[in-house]
């Protein structure tokens, strides 16, 4: 059994329901382009909403971290990589996250105790240092040599960034030859981290005060691919059963070895595999220069330009090839690679055409300028970009291997000449940040079921979602529909969600499974991303009736007099035969 699986196993056995990991964009948080951890899906239940799947959860999230994006190549970056993680929301703390932490990494994973260390809190003016998760180590076997106790490192997710945080617990594997030493140091880079066990009891607000929640929460997060390495014993993660099929077939499709093309090879595997599962996502991104999709063309175009640094024929199929294999791979763990496969595949061979036109001239355009070993100004910059396609990360990447330096601000002020949309304002997303899940997004969320259920009511009962997306700022919802909404629609979909709202309806939840929620009428879409037990939420009261029934994991508000007043803000094409409204709530 693979890592995965055995982690899972062991927290349902434990009490735990696993939860289906959430998409690689957030659907209701547009402050970060990318879920980066397991918890991040979860805040809004973390700060203490209840989880219609209860109080004890577990999953595999798809994660995605691209500030290291021009570090992959080495032997342990990646763009994507899974994080396993259990939570308690307000259920069990301390002993209980510790105890299940060391039985599954002695009993389960078979790691002797002699090579583990652990760190923990030392304490601050706003929490004390942590005794109480020291002596409970000790008490499973963990020597005093083999605790630390740091102050910086051991604040999830650091002492400075505001929403969700604590104290927290990290483990260390010795991942070395040399003997273990006696005294821990976690320096040492032979100590490597694999799992952390959040205490998460507090709430870091955006005025710097602290303040503790309603619940105390435990959040852990185990990334997939290093532990996978480690129990393999690979220092190099990219030897690992994980990457060794990828890697088989980039050797095959180069005529290369792996041994002496390490570098390239990395970043053309870790790149694609990465491609793969944002072109798969439900929100739908595609190449372009802004946002996710600014992130998606970099992947591309750099794992093409490796490409072609070792030798592969960049107009074959080679990155088709590739990318069967990586939805091979995953297609049993995440059913939109099967949904979406050719699509996948679609989206990589276009985007590699696009580039292939240009790149072979663009290298060319960049000797040229580079003649001299000068430093690339601004403008020169911009025109490879504009003109040859090269992000300017590219541009940067290959002065670097020639020693030369890149005037960015001077790159970046063109740019803002020319686009509208400058790449600086969606980088400022690119830093993240927790939060996103506040009030706002939970009213909007709530009015999207009410739009819902009257553009059923108004245009088609055959209506249903085909995508969605919310901010602090708007709704925005896409739906099956063969004309363009007339202005009489328009405003009947308003007065009838305004009249909803002014009914003060209920909004109520109940579980069942996914037979009775189809038998129950729900609006069941996506049903296969839900687990056997489902929540079903429902709008209405006696005298009005059920208006909106769908199954869905919240959160939502209470009552719907709480939205305020909505209004249909654009009403546009999004694709062939999907329409998409974009509204807002006004306070009244
Ligand atoms: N949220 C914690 C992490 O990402 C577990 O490390």
């Amino acid at each position: 059994m693979n890592l995965k699986d055995l982690y899972i196993n062991f927290f349902i056995e434990k009490g735990h329901k696993q939860i289906p990991s959430a998409p690689v964009v957030p659907e209701n948080d547009n402050t970060v382009l990318f879920n980066t951890a397991g918890m991040q899906p979860l805040i809004p239940y973390l700060m203490g909403q209840a989880h219609p799947y209860g109080k004890r959860l577990c999953d595999y999230q798809k994660c995605i971290r691209t500030n290291d994006l021009d570090e992959v190549g080495d032997s342990y970056h990646h763009t994507f990589f899974e994080m396993l993680g259990n939570w308690s929301l307000g259920d069990y703390f301390k002993k209980e996250a510790i105890t299940w932490s060391f039985e599954f990494l002695t009993k389960v994973l078979n790691i002797p105790v002699e090579k583990l260390a652990v760190t923990v809190f030392a304490g601050n003016e706003v929490a004390p240092m942590d005794l109480e998760t020291k002596e409970l180590w000790m008490n499973l076997g963990i020597k005093e040599e083999r605790i630390c106790a740091t102050k910086e490192d051991n604040w999830w997710p650091n002492l400075e960034l505001p929403g969700l945080c604590g104290p927290d617990s990290e483990m260390f594997y010795w991942r070395s030859e040399d003997p273990v030493p006696e005294k821990f140091d976690p320096e040492d880079s032979r100590w490597v981290e694999i799992w952390n066990d959040v205490f998460m009891q507090y709430n870091h607000n955006e005025d710097g005060t602290i303040v503790e929640l309603p619940k105390k929460n435990v959040d852990t997060g185990m990334g997939v691919e290093r532990t996978t390495a480690i129990l393999e014993g690979k220092t190099d993660n990219y030897e690992s059963s994980i990457w060794t099929p990828i890697i088989e077939i980039i050797e095959k499709v180069s005529n290369k070895k792996y041994q002496d093309n390490k570098k390239s090879m990395r970043i053309i595997a870790d790149h694609l595999r990465t491609a793969v599962f944002i072109s798969a996502d439900p929100a739908i991104i595609r190449p372009s220069n802004v946002g996710q999709g600014y992130i998606l063309r970099r992947l591309i175009r750099r794992a093409i330009r490796h490409a072609k640094n070792i030798g592969i024929d960049i107009n074959s199929n080679w990155e088709q090839e590739i990318a069967i294999k990586i939805l091979d791979m995953y297609s049993v763990y995440y059913k939109e690679l099967v949904d979406n496969r050719n699509t996948v595949l679609e989206v990589l061979n276009n985007e590699k055409v696009k580039f292939n036109r240009t790149l072979e001239k663009g290298l060319k355009e960049f000797n040229k300028v580079t003649i001299n070993n000068n430093d690339i100004d601004g403008i020169t910059a911009f025109h490879l970009f504009d003109t040859y396609g090269f992000p300017i990360e590219l541009t940067e990447e290959l002065a670097k291997e020639r020693n030369l330096k890149v005037d960015i601000d001077g790159f970046n002020k063109k740019f803002k000449e020319h686009q509208e949309l400058s790449r600086t304002a969606s980088a400022g997303q690119f830093k993240g940040g927790l939060g996103g899940h506040g009030e706002v997004e939970t009213k909007y969320h709530t009015a999207t079921h009410l739009l819902n259920a009257a553009l059923k009511e108004v245009v088609n009962k055959d209506i249903h979602q085909k995508g969605s997306n919310i901010t602090s700022e708007r709704l925005r919802f896409d739906f099956n529909c063969d004309h363009k909404l007339t202005d009489e629609e328009k405003k009947k979909i308003e007065e009838l969600v305004n009249n909803w709202i002014n009914e003060g309806l209920e909004v109520t939840f109940k579980e069942m499974s996914k037979e009775e929620a189809i038998k129950s009428g729900a609006e069941c879409m996506f049903i296969e991303k839900y687990p056997d037990i489902v929540t079903v939420y429902s709008i209405g009261n006696e005298q009005y009736g059920i208006v909106s029934k769908e199954l869905c994991g919240g959160p939502h508000v209470n009552n719907t007099k709480e939205l305020g007043v909505f209004k249909i803000k654009k009403e546009e094409a999004s694709s062939a035969g999907v329409r998409r409204i974009k509204a807002i709530l006004e306070e009244k």
